[in-house]
């Protein structure tokens, strides 16, 4: 690399995640705040059914964020104390957060060890001797895009029910016939598993459109509904849009815009929340979905030149890439620095910044973080989770880099290597 001259400027700074916000995205705003709609209305309503035929899914809701769709989908679900909802401890807080906030208990499962891994996702093993008559929900989650196998866990699900039996003690729960399979892809949309998208295996799916996410509204989210039947996907649409919107039975779309006779009239059928999507960021979001095959391939393709820069380097572990039925939607590219070098992790960080490279860590683990500890969960029970943070870094990876900014990012990531080596040494 040239050394810089008192001539030569800084070359820009690589931002961790910025949002992709082109041209194409402020016209699609600028058209919906124009247009006299600017709460759930037309715009979302497009953006659902791009979503559902994006996905494979019969139906997709969208809601103001992950955070406020899982909430109400638990609560359809009738989850509440004394229930059970099997999850990761390696994930962000939002996963286990709702179910706390619905008075049941998270069971947290630790990483496999490492040899048996599969990406930084829990496996199924792992899960099946955890499952009891208290199990309503079990929740994976595909860290940084890597997909959980869902159709095969919903099949292993299946057959553990058939074996063990489920009793359901809410109508949705005996309408099902065993616990739900909720996934967590808040980084996952554009995977794909089993043969198809992220978003066609589980039950439910929900997506997240967070700034940071692939595809970003801002704050919002997405549930893709695909419930086996007697459960009606339609009809759990209109239930969950529903409680996002206080539980009315009609949204102010309606209200305002239906020329017939009473039509302000509504009823609240049950006391829902508020986290419905605007037609804002509905907009946002369907120019954001129609660039995503390309925005997606782009990804892919940094990736593997991070791959390709780094294989060589002994001390730093890849992430899982894509191969036979499974494939990243390449959300985070989270490297784990090998034992002698994870001391170094947070000199390494700064090393980076120091370079104008933003960096991040994901994710502490539940047990780690003081809510999570003052309710019982202790890191010695998930010394595999807790190893992994301790020599995760995430590296940049997004739509405004090139190439030439995945080599930068190499090479200012060895050069902080080598020089803590020869300090560790010296
Ligand atoms: C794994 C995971 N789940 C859930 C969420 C919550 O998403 P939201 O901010 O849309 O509520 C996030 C957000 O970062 C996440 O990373």
């Amino acid at each position: 690399m040239p050394s810089p001259s008192a001539t030569s400027h800084r070359p820009s700074p690589i931002g961790f995640a910025p949002p992709f916000i082109d041209e194409d995205t402020i016209e699609a705003v600028e058209r919906v705040l124009r247009s006299g709609w600017i709460t759930t209305g037309p715009e979302t309503s497009a953006f659902e059914k791009d979503l559902a035929e994006y996905v494979g899914a019969p139906k997709v809701v969208c809601g103001g964020s992950w955070t406020g769709l899982a909430g109400v989908i638990l609560d359809w679900f009738g989850v509440g104390p004394g229930d059970e909802v099997i999850l990761p401890a390696y994930t962000y807080c939002a996963t286990a957060n709702v179910v706390l906030h619905r008075g049941a208990t998270p069971v947290l499962i630790d990483l496999p060890q490492s040899g048996q891994r599969d990406g930084l996702n829990i496996t199924w093993e792992q899960v099946a001797p955890l499952l009891s008559p208290r199990t309503k929900v079990v929740m994976p989650v595909d860290i940084g895009g890597w997909p959980v196998p869902c159709s095969a866990w919903k099949t292993a699900l299946t057959h553990w029910v058939s074996q063990h039996g489920f009793k359901g003690d809410h109508p949705m729960q005996a309408a099902l016939g065993r616990p739900l399979l909720l996934s967590d892809a808040a980084h996952s949309l554009g995977g794909r598993s089993g043969g198809h998208p992220v978003g066609a295996g589980a039950d439910i799916t929900v997506f997240s459109f967070h700034a940071v996410k692939n595809i970003t509204t801002a704050e919002g989210g997405a549930a893709a509904l695909t419930l086996p039947p007697p459960l009606d996907n339609a009809e759990v649409y209109r239930t969950l849009r529903s409680h996002c919107l206080h539980g009315q039975s009609k949204d102010a779309a309606s209200k305002y815009n239906s020329k017939g006779k009473g039509q302000w009239r509504y009823d609240v059928t049950h006391p829902g929340f508020k986290c419905n999507m605007t037609d804002i960021q509905a907009a946002m979001g369907r120019v954001a979905l129609k660039r995503y095959p390309a925005d997606l391939q782009h990804r892919a393709q940094l990736a593997e030149r991070y791959v390709e820069r780094l294989s060589g380097l002994s001390a730093v572990d890849l992430p899982q890439r894509s191969h036979e039925d499974r494939h990243t939607a390449d959300h985070l590219f989270i490297i784990q620095l090998q034992e002698g070098m994870s001391a170094h992790r947070d000199a390494i960080i700064d090393a980076l910044a120091s370079q104008d490279i933003a960096t991040n860590v994901h994710f502490p683990p539940l047990p780690v973080l003081t809510a999570y500890r003052e309710r019982g969960f202790k890191a010695a029970d998930f010394r595999e989770a807790i190893g992994a943070f301790d020599r995760a870094i995430s590296l940049p990876i997004h739509r405004h880099m090139s190439l030439n900014d995945v080599d930068r990012v190499v090479d200012a990531l060895t050069d902080a290597m080598a020089n803590l080596k020869g300090q560790a040494v010296s």
